[in-house]
């Protein structure tokens, strides 16, 4: 097997190779004055199983080209196969049609990666379960709902704690991280966002958080104002302190000063999306998915 990266990749892939006992092959990657990329596979890679991690994270567009044209290249270049571990992957939020005239930007990404040779995708904490569906190749998905349990047990054991979902489409996230706690008890806050500007409308609690523990888990931090404004509405509601834990790290629009002078305790995310030095601050904890991904990959 040969492990290639995209720049969104290299510091997952980095640690997966070195769990596989692999070094990462090289990638030539020029960019021409005007932005567009020549990409070049240096190494020999006819009849090999190829993987190319790279994560669909800011800039979406970009590293989503990079990996288009990486896959085009190993193709033409005569690999056997072709895998693509998208830790996260980008614009599965419009994996439906929400009101009339949208298009299904996922379904549009999916073609494109099968079309050019993707012969699997491997990917983390799909926001919808159906999202599989739009992919005519198979789809192995991970998640880091083990991992947060194991935190949570760590850090949590002999508190009051509650679980929390930020809105009801993480219903079934909330349900199988709570039975990975021994069926601990959850609460759901109600959420609804303006379909047109994506703003936050309004909130409410189902569920009791008084005197409690709070532990948002989510499946992905953008503004960080779901996690931000939930927070907000524990604490008024009685919980004693709000922990969050959510698997991607999109941190768009300084969403890290908003977290780190929020109401939240710590926020615990995974390396699924490489986090710049810029966007780091105090109240984060990192936990790596690598071990997940190369057992996937070995077993794959
Ligand atoms: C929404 O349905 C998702 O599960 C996340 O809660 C949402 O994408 C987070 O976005 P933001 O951080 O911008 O509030």
């Amino acid at each position: 097997m040969k492990i290639f990266c995209g720049k969104a990749g290299k510091n997952l892939g980095t640690k997966v190779a070195k769990k596989l006992n692999l070094t990462l092959s090289p990638v030539e990657i020029f960019v021409f004055p005007d932005l567009e990329k020549r990409i070049r596979i240096v190494e020999n890679v006819v009849n090999e199983d190829c993987v190319i991690i790279q994560s669909a994270s800011i800039p979406p567009d970009e590293n989503y080209m990079e990996l288009f044209i990486m896959i085009d290249a190993l193709k033409r270049s005569g690999a056997a196969s072709i895998k693509a571990v998208i830790p996260y992957l980008g614009y599965q939020r419009q994996d439906h049609i929400f009101r009339d005239g949208e298009a299904v930007s996922l379904e549009v990404i999916a073609k494109i990666l099968t079309t050019l040779g993707m012969g699997k995708l491997i990917t983390f904490d799909l926001h919808s379960i159906k999202i599989p569906e739009l992919f005519s190749v198979p789809v192995e998905h991970l998640s880091a709902l083990p991992l947060f349990a194991e935190n949570i047990k760590q850090n949590f054991e002999n508190k009051d704690f509650v679980l929390v979902s930020p809105d009801m489409g993480g219903i079934r996230r909330i349900k199988e991280i709570s039975e990975l706690l021994e069926n601990a008890t959850f609460a759901t806050i109600e959420k609804n966002r303006d379909l047109g500007n994506g703003e936050i409308e309004d909130k409410g609690l189902n569920g009791n958080v008084r005197g409690k523990v709070a532990i948002i888990v989510d499946d992905m931090i953008s503004t960080g104002k779901t996690l931000v404004e939930g927070a907000e509405l524990l604490i008024n509601e009685g919980a004693s302190k709000v922990y969050a834990y959510a698997t991607h790290p999109v941190f768009a629009r300084h969403s890290d000063k908003l977290l780190q002078h929020s109401k939240i305790e710590r926020i615990v995310v995974t390396d699924t999306i490489d986090i710049p030095a810029y966007s780091e601050f105090a109240k984060l904890e990192v936990l790596s998915v690598a071990d997940i991904t190369a057992k996937a990959l070995k077993s794959s």
